[in-house]
């Protein structure tokens, strides 16, 4: 309840202030970026086509941008990634925010688009959309400093599926996470694969990653 409210103090101000320090630098080619090319290079296989639409949902601060880019480019010559984050001015401890660090990582990377916004609020369709670690239960969410009345997880899977057009892949973190996105698709009666342990030699996490495709 006091820790309910302390987070929605907090996102208020944040979202409406929207400080930041300029000028973030970091490592465009990092190991975040070399896993999730990786993973995409293992469970998708994209048709070559003239142009494709990307998602990513919930980007953070996306540094692993990078790696989408270069996946998806390697099919199509006129790529538009996208990436949503409702938290998109959150502050490190350095003073940056998300978004600053955004702008650093997206830099020279053509057609890619990053909305400080609600993925209820994006309304395009996508060819493809990625989704990496999605909230499916309310404690991660609250302790990532969200409000709780955004644990809306049926919601946003729903709206997801709404403005897909090929093919999502989803990535939970740990068996127990897993199991309660089988149940929110299956709830859905959205037909997906499940891929299991997904895994990759760039980058080892504590907790083994599950996959799902879902594909229209
Ligand atoms: C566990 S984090 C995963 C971040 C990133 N995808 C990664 O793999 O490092 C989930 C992210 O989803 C964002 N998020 C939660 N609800 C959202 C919504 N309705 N629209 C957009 N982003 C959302 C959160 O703010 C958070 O940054």
């Amino acid at each position: 309840m006091l820790n309910d409210l302390k987070n929605r103090f907090d996102f208020f101000i944040r979202t409406h202030t929207k400080f930041s320090r300029k000028n973030y630098q970091g490592e465009v080619e990092n190991k975040e970026s070399n896993y999730v090319f990786d993973i995409l290079n293992q469970y998708i296989k994209p048709v070559p086509q003239e142009s494709l639409k990307v998602l990513d949902i919930g980007s953070k601060n996306w540094a692993y941008v990078k790696g989408e880019y270069d996946f998806f480019r390697q099919f199509t010559p006129n790529l538009f990634l996208d990436g949503v984050e409702i938290d998109a001015y959150r502050l490190y401890s350095n003073l940056y925010s998300r978004y600053e660090a955004v702008m650093f990582y997206t830099k020279g990377l053509e057609g890619v688009n990053y909305y400080a916004d609600d993925l209820l609020n994006m309304r395009d369709k996508y060819d493809y959309i990625i989704w990496l670690l999605p909230f499916v239960t309310p404690y991660p969410l609250q302790k990532w400093g969200l409000p709780k009345k955004l644990f809306m997880p049926e919601k946003l899977l729903e709206h997801a599926y709404s403005i897909l057009k090929k093919e999502m892949l989803i990535v939970n973190q740990g068996e127990e996470e897993a199991e309660i996105q089988k149940s929110l698709l299956e709830q859905l009666n959205i037909p997906y694969k499940a891929l299991g342990i997904i895994s990759s030699k760039n980058l080892e996490f504590k907790n083994h990653r599950y996959g799902y495709i879902i594909k229209k």
